[in-house]
């Protein structure tokens, strides 16, 4: 059994193929663990928790995310960091800049309202945004977090609508975080969806910003493309590309 890891090494970019056939082996993770251990000392990698939980060990199989302790490593498999973050060796990231959107979102020093508590059923609906385990693998995956420097991207936009939601969180609270979220945020997203089809933990950050596209006008604000486009004036010419005075 083969596998190709995508090394980067002293500013160096190659792939490296390793014969694991004489390891025991049964997770990527656990590949990664015996190569370092008897073929490669230098190789490296981030994990943890070695159960799903930390996030640490997220990286690309042939192209897709997954955590590297849950996957079944299969003959053939390439190898690769989590892209849209600096390689700072092999398979390690850095996570700073993903990281960084939620310090940018989420509510400061604010005290929950402890007198409005909250039923099972509230509970239950922000519950699975907390389940996020920072793994980064939305961001990996997101086309928009690629090319746009500030996006808010897809675990903070879950986490902004999980407080969002909140109810003991006060009304002044959730309006400045829909605040926060207009620029460099909701509108931004193209609504592909691989965020969601890429999470381990079954979240869906692009439902959870399309809830924040509603709640967002409900509370007064547009999306700034469709209201910059010209629809045209009363006689229904201009913006369409379409003047029905001027004859056929
Ligand atoms: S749905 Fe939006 S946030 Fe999610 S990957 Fe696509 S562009 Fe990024
Ligand atoms: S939302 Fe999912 S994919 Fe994104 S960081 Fe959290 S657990 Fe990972
Ligand atoms: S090592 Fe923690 S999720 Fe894989």
């Amino acid at each position: 059994m083969k596998l190709t890891i995508r090394r980067h090494q002293n500013d160096q970019n190659y792939d490296e193929t390793f014969d694991i056939a004489s390891l025991k082996v049964t997770t990527l993770l656990s590949a990664l663990y015996e190569i370092k251990a008897k073929l490669d000392a230098t190789l490296t990698f981030d994990a943890e928790c070695r159960s799903g939980v930390c996030g640490a060990c997220a990286v690309r199989v042939n192209g897709r995310e997954t955590l590297a302790c849950s996957y079944r490593v299969a003959d053939g498999d390439r190898i690769e960091a989590l892209a849209y973050h600096p390689v700072l060796r092999d398979l390690r990231v850095d996570k700073s800049q993903a990281q960084a959107t939620l310090e940018r979102i989420l509510p400061r020093g604010e005290t929950l309202e402890a007198a409005s508590l909250v039923t099972p059923e509230e509970e239950a609906r922000f519950r699975i945004q907390s389940d996020c385990i920072l793994c980064d693998s939305c961001y990996s995956v997101c086309p928009v977090f690629a090319v746009e420097e500030g996006f808010a991207g897809p675990f903070a936009l879950s986490r902004a609508l999980r407080y969002a939601e909140d109810p003991r969180l006060g009304e002044d609270s959730k309006g400045s975080i829909l605040q926060k979220i207009q620029e460099k945020g909701i509108w931004d997203c193209t609504l592909c969806g691989e965020c969601t089809a890429v999470c381990p933990q079954g979240l869906d950050p692009k439902g959870d910003i399309m809830q924040l596209r509603s709640a967002s006008l409900r509370a007064g604000y547009s999306d700034p493309t469709f209201a910059a486009q010209s629809f045209g004036g009363g006689d229904f010419g201009g913006g369409f590309g379409f003047d029905p005075n001027a004859g056929f």
